[in-house]
């Protein structure tokens, strides 16, 4: 299993803040957001990690992060030269995927969960996390019948579908590749991860599971309070790195 940490964007959300450095490296209490994601994956086994980032912060990224021999194990680097969307992680990563199976995070989710266990267990097809919240217009939000079938998955909806958003932790199999390659952009421009899901999703081959804990996109001022109480408050004892 691979590891991919996709850490580019210009976060105009959280300007002025991030006018001359990148949102991944903000601080979340005591450590760079960054860390938590890599975390959830270092913590969970995964020993060769591609951090995608933007060309203006390349430079600071290795400063921070280095080799990853201080954290076990061994980081490459990439350059997303604009925010194409989150799937064209997957087109950028194509020579360090190879042929295995991988695991993307994006760097501005903090979780509490450890998903060691589903990323172990992981066979074939593509596995998302999904969690109830209070604003799902934020998100690509997922849709399922009584039975917890998923039926649909919609990019940020401008009308209600579900509560359920799709958290920012994904597994794929290294078909993945080739169906982002495949991809057209959607009207903003993007190449979608929500595409990606529903590809799987209508070959009958996307699991789905809650995540327990808590969960932050630090995406907003908003969100990223929350996350540095989330840190201080629950997440110190579950930190390796
Ligand atoms: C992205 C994805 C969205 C997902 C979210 C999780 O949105 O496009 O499907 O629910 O991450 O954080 P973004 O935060 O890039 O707007």
């Amino acid at each position: 299993m691979r590891g991919i940490i996709l850490s580019g964007g210009a976060a105009t959300r959280l300007r002025p803040c991030t006018k001359v450095t990148s949102k991944q490296l903000l601080p979340v209490y005591n450590r760079p957001m960054i860390y938590y994601p890599l975390n959830t994956l270092i913590k969970a086994g995964i020993k060769e990690i591609l951090i995608i980032v933007s060309p203006e912060r390349a430079g600071d990224y290795l400063n921070l992060l280095g080799s990853g021999k201080d954290f076990g194990v061994k980081f490459t680097y990439e350059i997303q030269d604009k925010p194409g969307g989150l799937a064209e992680a997957f087109i950028i990563g194509e020579n360090f995927i190879d042929e295995e199976d991988v695991t993307m995070i994006l760097g501005d989710n903090i979780f509490e969960d450890d998903f060691t266990d589903e990323i172990k267990n992981f066979k074939k097809g593509g596995k998302v996390f999904a969690k109830e919240v209070h604003d799902p217009e934020r998100f690509g939000v997922v849709k399922f019948d009584k039975n917890m079938k998923v039926i649909e998955i919609k990019e940020k909806p401008q009308e209600w579908v579900s509560s359920h958003a799709l958290t920012g932790l994904y597994i794929f199999d290294q078909r993945v590749v080739e169906i982002a390659k495949n991809l057209q952009p959607s009207p903003r421009g993007e190449l979608e991860i929500t595409d990606i899901q529903n590809w799987y999703l209508q070959k009958g081959e996307l699991d789905m599971a809650m995540v327990k804990g808590d969960w932050i996109d630090a995406g907003t001022f908003d969100s990223l309070l929350e996350a540095q109480n989330l840190a201080k408050n629950k997440l110190q004892d579950k930190l390796i790195i």
